[in-house]
């Protein structure tokens, strides 16, 4: 089987120091992407169940990972990992499944941000849709929120979820677009003309757009929410598994995606439920870092159960 060459899962040693994958043991990657850290649990003859709430990922691992669902070494399914309960309890109605361990490694992959069409770049096509939806069956499309809500509401959104300090100003021009061309906002060019407009110098080394496309791409795929939904619910799963020395393993590329992590872990180990670890997040190493830039923001916290 071989991964698509730029495919480099994010901190895999590490990821594999903490999960520890046994032989015959079940684990949940609850976000399976182009399935880097599952292929490396198989490869050490765990057997995998795998989320996505992309179909394009599930696409790609119904083709790619066709032996090992033949071999039921892995299981592929389209949905939301906030429903993740829901799923093992059903799975579990026909297979004894007792996890030994989930993964989590959130955010988009490098695909869905290099992919064109779906709004998710800053090179996009002259008229690319701002969709920046991860899941095709989400409602609402980034170029709507722009139009739904309040310059107020907008400026909050890219400083909460963005960081973005010149918030304010791109969402007063937003707000100047949406009175003479409202339509203009649902293609992604429109928004990316504002964001130069308004961050005449590009300073630093990123894109000026970078803070208000990942602010607006939490907005749109619930991502905060998603994650304070599901971290509980996997928690729960390896409490009532009968698998031994259990690890709930999280990787995180935003800061709110950490906070609610690191909250979380801190909250179980404080009530001995649970142990962390290490004290302190996991970062790439300077040899990760060569070869794969887009883990400087990754974060990794482990949990044994
Ligand atoms: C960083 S990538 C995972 C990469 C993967 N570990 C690999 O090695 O290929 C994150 C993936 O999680 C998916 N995802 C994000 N939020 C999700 C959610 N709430 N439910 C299911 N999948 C989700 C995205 O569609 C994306 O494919």
């Amino acid at each position: 089987m071989s991964l698509s060459k730029e495919h480099r899962p994010v901190l895999l040693e590490e990821t594999l120091d903490f999960l520890a994958p046994k032989e015959g043991q079940y684990y949940l990657d609850a976000t399976f992407g182009r399935g880097g850290h599952t292929q490396a649990i198989l490869d050490r003859g765990g057997l995998v169940i795998a989320l996505d709430f992309d179909q394009e990922a599930i696409d790609f691992g119904q083709e790619q990972f066709r032996e090992a669902i033949a071999k039921k070494q892995l299981i592929l399914i389209k949905d939301n990992f906030k429903n993740l309960s829901e799923i093992i309890n059903n799975l579990s109605k026909t297979l004894d499944i007792q996890l030994a361990g989930v993964l989590f490694d959130f955010g988009t992959s490098t695909e869905q941000l290099m992919s064109s069409e779906r709004g998710f770049s800053f090179n996009a096509q002259a008229d690319e849709l701002l969709d920046m939806r991860m899941d095709q069956d989400l409602g609402v499309k980034a170029g709507d929120l722009l139009i739904v809500l309040s310059e107020k509401q907008l400026a909050h959104l890219l400083m909460e979820y963005g960081g973005e300090t010149q918030a304010r100003q791109i969402a007063k021009a937003v707000n100047r677009i949406k009175k003479e061309n409202p339509q203009s906002l649902q293609y992604s060019a429109t928004l990316l003309k504002i964001i130069e407009q308004v961050k005449k110098s590009k300073s630093g080394k990123l894109h000026p757009a970078t803070k208000t496309l990942q602010a607006l791409r939490i907005a749109v795929n619930d991502e905060l929410h998603n994650i304070e939904l599901a971290l509980p619910a996997a928690f729960h799963l390896l409490k009532n598994s009968s698998a031994l020395d259990k690890r709930l393993v999280c990787i995180s590329f935003h800061e709110g995606e950490d906070r609610l992590v690191k909250h979380f872990f801190k909250k179980q180990s404080e009530q001995n439920f649970a142990k962390l670890l290490s004290k302190k997040a996991l970062t790439a190493s300077d040899q990760e870092l060569s070869h794969n830039p887009r883990a400087r923001s990754a974060k990794l916290r482990a949990l044994a159960i």
